[in-house]
C-alpha cells in the first residue's frame, strides 16, 4: 500500500508538534486524564494534525512560514479590522472582491466575514446555528468560493475571519440528528438528561440568555424523552466539551476551514463551553484550557492562524481571556473588549470618565504576551451593560443598578434629554436586567439631529461616532469598524416583516450597506461623508504610528478632569498621550497634568497639527494623539 500523506516524515510538522506539545498537552490532560487514556487520544490528536497539514495548501504553507518568522504579525498598528454580513455587504461571497478598494479605502487589513455557514432554515440567530460545518450557506455560495475570495481578500493584504461556533451546533445538524435518533455515541456530544433533576439544580444558578425569546436553559424532546441544555436558543444545543470526542471533531472543523483560507477564527460565546454544578456555567477554569489546547493545536497544523475568543462577560472575568497566569501568551490571540465598549457609552451618557478610568485602570494589565484586544463600539449584538456593582460603588461612588438602568433609559431615548434613540431588548423584569439595541449613529445622536435638522446636533453626533472610531484606533488592540459605521447607517427596522426575524430586535443594527451614500461619501460635507473622512484619516494616523502596535502597553492616566480619558502608550522611544472628550462642551488640560514633557514640542498626530502652547484644548467630543515633535 501506498504510504498515506500523513505518516510522511515531515520536519517542519514535527518542529512544531515539538513547539506545542507540551502547552498543548499540559491543557489536554487537565481537561481529560482523569477519564481518557491519555496515550491513544495524544495519537489519535497527532494523526488528525497530521493529516489536515498533509492538506494544507501549499500558499497557505508559505504564510505558515512568514508568520512563523513574524509571530507579531497580527499586533502590528497596521491591523484594522472590518465585519460585515456578506449578503448585506455584497450580495455573495463572489461579489466580495469587488469591494476590495472600498475596503483598502479604510485601510482594513482583517475582514471578518459574519456567520457564513450552512444554518438551519428559518430562523438561525443570525447564522449562528449551523447545521453543516463544512458547508457554505447556499444563499451566499460554495466552498470554492469561499477558497477564491479569501485568496483574493489575501493578495490585497486582507486576512479572513470567520465565525466558529462551537458551544452548539444546529439541533439539525447530523450529530443531533443521529443524538435524537438514538446514538449514544452523538447523544454524548451533547448534554442530554432522562429527567429533570438536574436540569433543575443547574438551573438555580444559571442565568437566562434570552429570557424573552428562549427562557430557561433546557429544552424537553418528547420523541427522545430527553431534556437537552440549549443556553441559546431551543434550536442551539450545546456541545458536552468533557467528552474529548467533541474536541477531536471540533478541531477537524477548524483546521479545514484554515486550510479553505480562513486565517482569523472568532471563537463564539466560549464563556458557556464548560458546566458545573452550582456555578453560572461561565467562564469556568475548563473554558481556558480548552482554548488553550485548540491555539496550540492550531500552531502546529495550521499556524498562520490566529483566534479571538468572544467572550461578553464581567471585567473581573474578561482579562483571563487573553491569557492569564499559566495561559499567558498561550490562549486566544484576540478578545472582544467588551468593556471598553461599555465604558464608553457610559462616559457619553455621563459625561464622567471616572469610572471608565477607574475600571479599566484596575482590571486589566497594562500589555500582553502575544494577544491584544479587539476593540469596537458596535457590533451585531445588543449591548448588555456590564458594569459590576463593586466598580460603581468605587469610582465615583454610584449604585450599580441604578447606573446600569440609567445607560439603559438613556439609549432607548427614555432619559429626559438624550439624544439617542435605541431600544430595550431582553427586559427581564426579576432581575431588573435590560440590554439595548442600535446602530453606532442612532445610538450616537445621529438619528435624532436628523430628524430635527438640528446643525449643531449632527456635528455633536457626527463628533461622538469620530471619538468612538479614534478611542478604538488608539486603545490597544486592533479595532473593528461595524459595517455601515463609517458611514453613520441608521437604524433599519425592516426586519419586523421578515417573522424569521421579527422577534430579535438585534436586526435593528444590521442594516444592508448603502453604496449609494458610501460613493457620495468621497465629496461633500454631509454628515455620512464626515464620518467617513474622519474614520478613513483615523486609520490612516493609526498605520503611521507605532506606538499603536499591540504589544506597546497601555496606561491609564488619572488626571482628575472628570471629562477627559487620558491613554498612555508607552512606546520603548516615545510615549504617546491620547486624550478624549467625552462631553459636549469645550474642555481643556494642563501639559503637565498630562505628563508632558515641559519644554518638550508636542504634536498631535492624529490631527496632524502642533501642540500650541502648554495647555491642551479640546473641542467638544475632541481627541488628540500627542507625541514629542521630533
Ligand atoms: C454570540 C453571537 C450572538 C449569538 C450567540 C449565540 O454571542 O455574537 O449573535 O446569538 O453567540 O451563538
Amino acid at each position: 500500500m501506498p504510504q498515506a500523506p500523513a505518516t510522511k516524515p515531515d520536519p517542519l510538522f514535527d518542529l512544531r508538534w515539538q513547539r506545542s506539545l507540551g502547552d498543548l498537552r499540559a491543557a489536554l490532560d487537565r481537561l481529560y486524564a482523569r477519564h481518557t487514556d491519555m496515550g491513544d487520544f495524544i495519537a489519535r490528536l497527532r494523526a488528525l494534525l497530521a493529516e489536515k497539514w498533509a492538506a494544507r495548501p501549499r500558499d497557505l504553507r508559505a504564510l505558515d512560514l512568514a508568520r512563523d518568522v513574524m509571530p507579531d504579525w497580527f499586533l502590528s498598528q497596521n491591523m484594522v479590522g472590518y465585519v460585515f454580513y456578506i449578503d448585506k455587504f455584497a450580495g455573495t461571497l463572489r461579489d466580495v472582491p469587488k469591494h476590495i478598494p472600498y475596503l483598502q479605502k479604510m485601510g482594513v487589513t482583517y475582514a471578518h466575514f459574519m456567520p457564513c455557514l450552512k444554518p438551519r432554515p428559518g430562523d438561525s440567530d443570525g447564522g449562528y446555528a449551523v447545521m453543516d460545518y463544512g458547508a457554505i450557506n447556499p444563499a451566499l455560495g460554495t466552498m470554492k468560493d469561499f477558497r477564491a475570495t479569501t485568496k483574493k481578500l489575501r493578495a490585497a493584504g486582507i486576512s479572513t475571519c470567520i465565525d466558529m461556533v462551537l458551544n452548539h451546533t444546529a439541533k439539525e445538524h447530523d450529530w443531533a440528528q443521529k443524538a435524537r435518533a438514538g446514538d449514544p455515541y452523538y447523544q454524548a456530544f451533547y448534554r442530554m438528561f432522562d429527567d429533570e433533576t438536574l436540569p433543575r439544580e443547574y438551573e438555580r444558578t444559571l442565568v437566562e440568555v434570552f429570557p424573552n425569546q428562549a427562557p430557561g436553559n433546557f429544552t424537553y424532546y418528547p420523541d427522545m424523552g430527553k431534556w437537552v441544555w440549549t443556553t441559546f436558543n431551543e434550536y442551539q444545543w450545546d456541545l458536552n466539551w468533557e467528552n474529548p470526542e467533541v474536541f477531536l471533531a471540533v478541531l477537524g472543523i477548524i483546521l479545514d476551514l484554515a486550510n479553505n483560507g480562513a486565517e482569523v477564527m472568532r471563537l463564539d460565546a466560549v464563556a458557556f463551553m464548560w458546566k458545573r454544578m452550582g456555578t453560572g456555567c461561565q467562564n469556568l477554569p475548563e473554558v481556558h484550557d480548552l482554548l488553550q489546547a485548540i491555539v496550540q493545536a492550531t500552531r502546529i497544523a495550521a499556524p498562520a492562524m490566529v483566534h479571538k475568543a468572544e467572550a461578553i462577560v464581567g471585567p473581573r472575568d474578561l482579562v483571563a481571556y487573553l491569557g492569564q497566569g499559566r495561559h499567558a501568551g498561550r490562549e486566544s490571540n484576540f478578545a472582544y473588549h467588551n468593556n471598553l465598549m461599555v465604558q464608553f457609552w457610559s462616559s457619553l451618557a455621563a459625561r464622567d470618565t471616572r469610572m471608565m478610568s477607574g475600571v479599566l485602570a484596575h482590571h486589566f494589565p497594562e500589555s500582553f504576551r502575544r494577544a491584544q484586544w479587539a476593540t469596537y463600539i458596535r457590533c451585531h449584538d445588543d449591548i448588555g451593560w456590564a458594569i459590576d456593582d463593586r466598580d460603581a460603588a468605587g469610582f465615583p461612588p454610584i449604585s450599580g443598578p441604578g447606573h446600569r438602568a440609567f445607560l439603559a433609559d438613556f439609549y432607548s431615548g427614555q432619559f429626559p434629554g438624550s439624544w439617542a434613540r435605541g431600544a430595550d431588548f431582553q427586559v427581564n423584569p426579576e432581575t431588573g436586567d435590560r440590554r439595548t439595541n442600535g446602530s453606532f449613529a442612532s445610538l450616537a445622536g445621529l438619528e435624532t439631529a436628523l430628524e430635527s435638522d438640528d446643525e449643531g446636533q449632527i456635528d455633536l453626533a457626527v463628533n461622538r461616532i469620530l471619538l468612538g472610531h479614534a478611542l478604538i484606533a488608539s486603545f490597544g488592540g486592533m479595532p473593528l469598524i461595524y459595517m455601515g459605521d463609517e458611514i453613520g447607517l441608521l437604524n433599519n427596522h425592516s426586519y419586523r416583516d421578515d417573522p424569521d426575524l421579527a422577534g430579535d430586535g438585534r436586526w435593528m443594527q444590521r442594516p444592508a450597506m448603502d453604496w449609494v451614500t458610501a460613493q457620495a461619501a468621497e465629496a461633500g460635507g454631509t454628515p455620512s461623508a464626515r464620518i467617513w473622512r474622519g474614520t478613513r484619516a483615523i486609520m490612516t494616523r493609526r498605520k503611521a504610528t507605532p506606538q499603536l502596535a499591540g504589544n506597546v502597553p497601555t496606561r491609564i492616566l488619572h488626571t482628575g478632569h472628570p471629562a477627559l480619558f487620558v491613554v498612555q502608550r508607552l512606546g520603548d522611544d516615545q510615549t504617546l498621550t491620547a486624550v478624549f472628550n467625552f462631553t459636549e462642551h469645550v474642555q481643556q488640560i494642563a501639559g503637565e497634568t498630562l505628563g508632558l514633557i515641559p519644554g518638550t514640542r508636542y504634536i498631535d498626530a492624529l490631527n496632524d497639527a502642533p501642540l500650541a502652547g502648554d495647555t491642551v484644548i479640546l473641542p467638544p467630543y475632541g481627541r488628540v494623539w500627542l507625541l514629542p515633535a521630533t
